[in-house]
């Protein structure tokens, strides 16, 4: 069996939504300590909703991939929703990872929450995370 699936190697070499966000609602910045990758994630975000994402990912493979599935699984999806993606739910929709390259969905979840995060503090909403 391959190691990676083909969605992963078709979001590696064709990463959808790569990029930043001139006037982000939303950034968020994080990053694995043990391998160095950083991943950045801008949302723009319109009644509660985002209308747009964009992310720019200095990693891996899988890194890279996780991000591009990630956000086109928030993109036109309310905060609510958005926020409870999990790393699952990214690796399962990647048709899985290798187990040491779980870590890298991780980030996609994190980097996500951050920058809603950061969306609810600029605009000072209460929320409970
Ligand atoms: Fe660290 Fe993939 S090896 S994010």
């Amino acid at each position: 069996m391959a190691l990676y699936s083909e969605k992963v190697m078709d979001h590696f070499r064709n990463p959808r939504n790569v990029g930043s966000i001139e006037n982000a609602d939303g950034v968020g910045e994080v990053g694995n300590e043990k391998c160095g990758d950083i991943m950045r994630i801008y949302l723009k975000i319109d009644n509660d909703v985002v209308t747009d994402v964009k992310f720019e990912t200095f990693g891996c493979a899988s890194a890279i991939a996780s991000s591009s599935m990630a956000t086109e699984l928030i993109k036109g999806k309310n905060l609510s929703e958005v926020m409870h993606l999990t790393n699952k739910a990214v690796t399962e929709a990647l048709d899985g990872l290798p187990a040491h390259k779980l870590h890298c969905s991780v980030l996609a979840e994190e980097a996500i929450r951050a920058a809603i995060e950061d969306y609810f503090h600029k605009n000072q909403i209460e929320y409970i995370s």
